[in-house]
Formats: structure tokens, C-alpha cells, sequence
């Protein structure tokens, strides 16, 4: 693919001042006639003057300058034809006129914002996935943006990590097919493209391993763990073309990943040879002085660049640093021509040298903004990422014709809120935003009434509304219940310790609840939340994250029916922050727990159950489906033979709806403890009511490799089971031996 990416760039912009060259070749030519200043210049991020995600180091009137004189290579946060050209024009007026880099988080979307990344991850659809990053990609590159900090493909097991909205969740299979999903979608057809932008696969590595759950802190784990859990999504994105990498903020077993040698020299410039570059992320090489890992700016560059780490985000060390460590012999040349290479050839890949300003154009900008086409498929998606948790009685789908219906929560009428955190492009657009209000009243008989009450905050012990939204919820024949945790409340640096609803909306839920009124509870939250009490005690329950611009729609498409809701948990939700990490595919141990409920001398809590509330892959649907008996193709297998394995799933209810069916395995003996169960593989189907499906899978000896202690990746000859299911709890058992 990578090979595809280059020959389309350079068939199309090929031809320049610099003539029939490889980009390779123009690349050389350039870095000779640079100076050293310049080379650095070009490892040189810095932030336009919003949206600062930590200590801003540049001060505006002197960034200007500093590019005047070529010495930035790139900006983030300078968005829009208008502002995209009057940087670039500054950079035209370097002495080489080597074009800016323009790039921004356009994490689930831009102008059109999508759910946030882990509900997107709970639509298992990666057909969706991809198209909402084209979207994005085609209206962040209308905006002059060639360059987005995303995917996150951070694997994440535990929930009070707040970057865990951004990310795929807890699976490192579902994860990657996610990531390499989003990759396709961003760079569409290939860089230079003008719907496409650079990917940036980070946070490189094992940022979500936190300890604790709390941002940007350490990660201490066994390399077998982060080549076997951590690494592979970000391998598959090299091997896929991504076009950078960016590292990550926290020390990996004692060395910062910003300086991390073995991460990124080793593995993803040597033993992968990814060609990219890797950006630093905001800060990070400064940040090394406080980790405790350089003594100064001069030591924090010289060990960023040693480490592999190809451009500084706003740290402000490359440029002052780097040249003072060439000519004091502290670092050789030969790194910053790597470096600078890299950078300048995205730059070429991208058609920037033939055209500084072909993505910065005021009539494709307007074009982009408030697309129907896109809203529409914001709708869709939307939808398609809300998880049915709950149903009890079948209270859902409600009928519209319902007579009263009341909405209580504080997010009912909230605009903003619903694009959740990382949602950039958005401050100046709010009214473009369907409130859940307004998406339920617009689906609502014009014969029936909707009634609304806040009655909270989501952030304060304030009870003075409950009285009001008591009163309210009597009034109507159905309580809809909109709860959850502040959106800003995930996201970077929003970690927490309890991850129940904020504030005292399960207080108001209780008060609610004794009105005796069937309630269905819509959940707002960019991660797993703990509602123990809501989930034993209340009917119906939709888990909804954050869905951006259409929420209000896409969640009464699938309140009233219009959209039977199929989406399945991509990480499991604990019954306490106690059980926390807490992840399927964990490992047996030498005194497995037999019972969800046995305690003694067994590897289980004394106070509480093992098992999650809600494990990873549930979620329910408003019809049946039925597994009927699965099929293998063998029993016995051989070396390279393909297993195939297969199932009917029939759809017994009373809605047409989609299951996604889960595969997973579990190596039952190894040199090296093997998972419980590992997610190998999954489809998700339309059935229609009364129809039947057969689902197949195929597996090879491929899947059953693994890394030994020594970090050799192959598999063994012994038994395995094959399971197959609804989620990663409900699945049917099949045994087969494997023999090499
Ligand atoms: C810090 C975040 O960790 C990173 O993901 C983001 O891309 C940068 N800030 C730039 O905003």
C-alpha cells in the first residue's frame, strides 16, 4: 500500500521545478543546499494561538519571524484557506521557500462531528468507520489541513484514563482493524490528494497503560506484554502507509517514548522500516528535564533525536539545540539529514512544493461547510453506535405516539456537549448541533408532548431542581433520562478516580425512579461509567457516548424504531474502579475462580463478583437472535490448513436488526500463559425478522501465533478452543488440535 501511496503522489506532482525526479532524489537535492539552521528549521512545530493542549512556548510576533527564516517546518492549529495562506505565504519568503505543514486533532470528525472515538468503536462496523474519516478527511483538507493527529490507536484497558474516548478500546485486534479502518479513510486515495490527509498513528507507545489511569503517568510492563497487547496496532498502521507517527508523553519501563530508542530506532525505523517521521507530542522533549531523563533543553534534544524523535512540538529545543550538538560533534549530521528527509518528504508526497496553497481555497472550504450529505451519514452513524444495554419488558422502542413524554437530565437541551471532547473545529457553530430535545420533539406525534426538566448540574451538589423535574416526570406517561458524565469530562488529562455519573444525577435518578414511571436511561459518557444501582433498578438503558452533530436525531432514530440499535462494548465495564484493569482476554491463573461467586483461596475478590457488569462485545438488540449449533471444518488440523468455522444466526424477533458475531480462541497450553480468550476475528450482519444467516470465518496457523518469553513470534502444535458468539461471555465451545 505504501508502494501505491508514493507512485500516485508522484505521478501527480512529479513535475516541477525540481523536474522528473524521485521524490528521493529531490529530497537530497534540497537537504544539499540547506544549512544546518535550516535542516533543524524544519523539525520545528509550533502551535497556531488556540487550542493550546499544554504550556505554550511560542510567543506569536516572534513565531512569524522565525518562519520568515525558514526555521518552522510545520504548525498545528492554523486552520482555514484564509489563515492556512497567510502562513504559507510567510514561508514563502524563506530563502528556500520550503512550504509549512499544517495539522490538527481531527479526531472524530471536523466540520461534521461523529460520535466520539470509542462509541465509533461500538459499532464494530469498520465500513462506517472508514467513511466517517474520509468525511473528516475531506473537510479538514478543504480547510487547508494536510495533517491530522489521528488515529489514536492507544489499546486501553483501563476506564479511568480519560484519553480512552479517543481511542478503540480495550481489544488489540479490534483495535488495529479499527486503526487501519480510520488510516484508509484519511488518506484516501493517497497523499496529495486533495479529500486526503496525512495520518498520524500515535501515541507510540503504551500510553494507554498508565498507571493508575491517570494521564501521562508511567508505563511499566514486560516487553512480551507490549509486543503482544500495545504494539500491534501501530505495527499494522506502519505496514499500511501511515504517514507519521507521534510518541508519547510517558516513560516506558524507565526510558521517556519521546527518547525511546528501542521503540522507535530499533523496532519502527529498523526492524519495521517505517519511512515516515515521528513528531514529538506537545512538549514531550522539554517534558524529559522534569521526567528526570535530561538535565537540560541541550540533553532532552540531543537524547529526542538520538531516540528516533523526528519533529519537537512546541518544546522549542530543536531549534535552538540541534545545530549547537552537530558542531560540538554531540550529534551526528547524518541524523538531522535523516530527520529533515522525512519531513521534506511528506512535504514533496503531498504536492506542497508544486503548489504551497493547493489545499488552502476559499470555494472547496465553503463547500465543506454544513454538508448535508455528511450530516446525513453523521445521522446514520450515530445511531449505529449506540449499545442497548438493558431492555427489560420491551419498553423500547417507544411509540410516537406516546401521549406525555418527559426528557430529564442536565444534556436534554445541551448543544455543545454532544460533540464530547476533541472537537476542534467547532466553537464558532454551535447552533448546527441537534439537541437530544429537539431530535426527540422532531420524532414526536404532533399530538404528543414533551416535557423537559435540567433537574442538575452534572458538576455540583446542587438538588434545587429535583423538586421541579419530580413534578415533571409525573406528568408523562414515559421518563426519558438523559445521564452521564460532563463531556468534557473524558478526554485528554481528564482522568478519574470514580467513574460514576458526575455529580447527583443518581441521586435524581432515584427520585425519579420512585414516581413509579417506566424510565429509559440514555447514558452520556466518553468512557465506561459505573451505574450499578441504575442498571439493577432501571428498565431500559442505551449506552449513547457523545455523537456529535446529529446526536439528537441519530438517538431518536433509535428511540422510536427507526434504527434497531446494534452496537457492542469495545471494553468492558467493571462493577467497581476496584476491579480496574479489568479486560476479557486476562489470563487463567493457577487458581481460577469457578464460579462467578467463588471466593476462597481462589484468584477472586472476597467482596465482589469477578466478572464485569457488562462484558466486552455485549450489547442487546430490540430483536432475538439465535446461534443454532457451530460447524468446524475439522477437528484435527495440520500445519498451514485453514480451520474453517461457521454458524447460522437467525433472527427470531420481531425487528430486522444487525448482530455482530464475535470468533474467538484460547491456545489452552504454551510455552508462555496464553489468554482465556482472544478476539480472532468478527462480522457484523443484517438479518432480516424471520430470516437466518450463516457466518463463516477462516483461521490459519497465522492466528495462533504469539510472543514467546524470548519475543519469537509463532505458534505451537496443541488444543485449542474455538468459540463463537454474541459477546465475549455468551459463546459456544468447540476443541480441535492443531499439529505443526
Ligand atoms: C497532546 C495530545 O496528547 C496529542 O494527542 C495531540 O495530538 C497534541 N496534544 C496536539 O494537540
Amino acid at each position: 500500500m505504501k508502494r501505491v501511496y508514493f507512485l500516485l503522489a508522484f505521478s501527480a506532482f512529479g513535475m516541477n521545478a525540481y523536474g522528473q525526479k524521485t521524490v528521493d532524489q529531490k529530497v537530497a537535492e534540497l537537504l544539499s543546499k540547506m544549512t544546518l539552521e535550516e535542516k533543524a528549521g524544519q523539525m520545528v512545530q509550533y502551535s497556531g494561538f488556540e487550542y493550546a493542549t499544554g504550556p505554550q512556548q511560542s510567543n506569536s510576533a516572534a513565531v512569524l519571524e522565525e518562519i520568515k527564516k525558514g526555521k518552522v517546518g510545520s504548525m498545528l492549529n492554523v486552520a482555514g484557506a484564509e489563515e492556512t495562506k497567510a502562513f504559507q505565504k510567510l514561508a514563502q519568503q524563506s530563502r528556500l521557500k520550503i512550504p509549512l505543514l499544517f495539522g490538527q486533532d481531527v479526531i472524530h470528525g471536523y466540520r461534521t462531528t461523529f460520535p466520539v472515538n470509542l462509541g465509533q468503536a461500538a459499532s464494530w462496523d469498520l465500513g462506517l468507520i472508514e467513511r466517517s474519516e474520509r468525511i473528516a478527511a475531506t473537510e479538514a483538507a478543504a480547510y487547508g489541513i494536510h495533517w491530522t493527529f489521528a488515529p489514536m490507536v492507544d489499546v486501553a484497558r483501563d476506564p479511568r484514563w480519560g484519553r480512552v474516548m479517543e481511542g478503540s478500546g480495550e481489544d488489540t485486534y479490534l483495535g488495529t482493524q479499527i486503526g487501519l479502518a480510520r488510516i484508509k479513510g484519511f488518506q484516501g486515495r493517497g497523499l496529495g490528494s486533495l479529500d486526503a490527509v496525512m495520518a498520524c498513528a500515535k501515541h507510540f507507545a503504551a500510553y494507554g497503560a498508565a498507571v493508575g489511569g491517570r494521564d501521562y503517568n508511567s508505563v511499566d510492563m514486560s516487553l512480551r506484554q507490549l509486543h503482544e497487547i500495545y504494539l500491534p496496532p501501530f505495527k499494522a498502521a506502519a505496514d499500511a502507509g501511515v504517514a507519521t507517527f507521534m510518541n508519547s508523553f510517558n516513560d516506558i519501563n524507565g526510558i521517556p517514548a519521546t527518547a525511546n530508542q528501542y521503540i522507535q530506532r530499533n523496532l519502527l525505523k529498523g526492524k519495521w522500516n517505517y519511512k515516515g517521521f515521528v513528531v514529538s507530542d506537545w512538549g514531550s522533549i522539554g517534558e524529559m528535564i522534569p521526567h528526570g531523563y535530561a538535565k537540560d533543553a541541550n540533553e532532552a534534544a540531543q537524547r529526542a533525536i538520538l531516540g528516533g524523535s523526528d519533529m519537537d512540538m512546541e518544546s522549542r529545543v530543536y531549534m535552538t539545540e540541534l545545530p549547537k550538538l552537530v558542531k560540538e560533534g554531540k550529534v551526528e549530521a547524518k541524523w538531522v539529514d535523516d530527520a529533515a528527509g522525512r519531513i521534506l518528504t511528506k512535504k514533496f508526497e503531498m504536492g506542497l512544493f508544486d503548489d504551497p496553497y493547493r489545499f488552502s481555497n476559499e470555494k472547496r472550504q465553503k463547500e465543506q461547510t454544513n454538508n448535508p450529505e455528511h450530516r446525513k451519514f453523521g445521522r446514520e452513524f450515530g445511531s449505529k453506535s449506540i449499545v442497548l444495554l438493558k431492555n427489560q419488558g420491551n419498553i423500547l422502542p417507544l411509540s410516537k405516539t406516546v401521549k406525555t413524554v418527559a426528557l430529564i437530565g442536565p444534556f436534554g437541551k445541551e448543544t455543545v456537549a454532544n460533540h464530547g471532547f476533541w472537537s476542534i473545529a467547532f466553537k464558532d457553530d454551535n447552533q448546527r448541533i441537534v439537541s437530544q430535545y429537539d431530535g426527540i420533539k422532531n420524532q414526536l406525534d404532533k399530538n404528543s408532548t414533551l416535557l423537559y426538566a435540567k433537574g442538575c448540574n452534572t458538576d455540583d451538589q446542587d438538588k434545587s431542581m429535583f423538586a421541579e423535574a419530580v413534578e415533571t416526570a409525573k406528568k408523562a406517561d414515559v421518563v426519558i433520562m438523559t445521564l452521564g458524565e460532563g463531556h468534557a469530562m473524558s478526554g485528554e488529562a481528564k482522568s478519574r478516580s470514580s467513574i460514576g455519573f458526575s455529580g447527583v444525577q443518581e441521586d435524581l435518578l432515584k427520585e425519579i425512579a420512585k414516581t413509579g414511571k417506566p424510565i429509559v436511561l440514555m447514558i452520556n459518557a466518553g468512557r465506561p461509567l459505573i451505574f450499578n444501582w441504575a442498571a439493577d433498578n432501571i428498565p431500559a438503558i442505551t449506552y449513547n457516548w457523545w455523537l456529535g452533530t446529529e446526536a439528537g436525531n441519530s438517538i431518536a432514530d433509535v428511540l422510536f424504531g427507526a434504527v434497531n440499535p446494534g452496537g457492542k462494548l469495545p471494553m468492558s465495564f467493571p462493577r467497581t474502579e476496584g476491579q480496574i484493569p479489568i479486560y476479557y482476554n486476562h489470563y487463567n491463573t493457577g487458581r481460577p475462580a469457578k464460579t462467578n461467586t467463588e471466593r476462597n483461596y481462589v484468584s477472586a475478590y472476597i467482596d465482589l463478583d469477578n466478572d464485569p457488569k457488562f462484558p466486552f462485545g455485549y450489547g442487546l438488540s430490540y430483536t432475538d437472535f439465535k446461534y443454532s449449533d457451530m460447524v468446524l471444518s475439522s477437528a484435527s488440523l495440520k500445519g498451514n490448513q485453514t480451520l474453517t468455522v461457521s454458524v447460522t444466526v437467525s433472527n427470531t424477533g420481531k425487528y430486522d436488526g444487525e448482530e455482530v458475531v464475535q470468533l474467538y480462541i484460547r491456545d489452552l497450553f504454551g510455552k508462555v500463559v496464553r489468554p482465556v480468550k482472544e478476539l480472532k476475528g468478527f462480522q457484523k450482519v443484517a438479518i432480516k425478522k424471520g430470516e437466518s444467516r450463516k457466518v463463516e470465518f477462516k483461521l490459519t496457523p497465522e492466528d495462533l501465533k504469539f510472543f514467546d518469553d524470548e519475543l519469537n513470534f509463532d505458534w505451537e502444535s496443541g488444543e485449542f478452543d474455538i468459540m463463537l458468539g454474541t459477546n465475549s461471555q455468551n459463546v459456544q465451545t468447540k476443541r480441535i488440535i492443531w499439529t505443526q
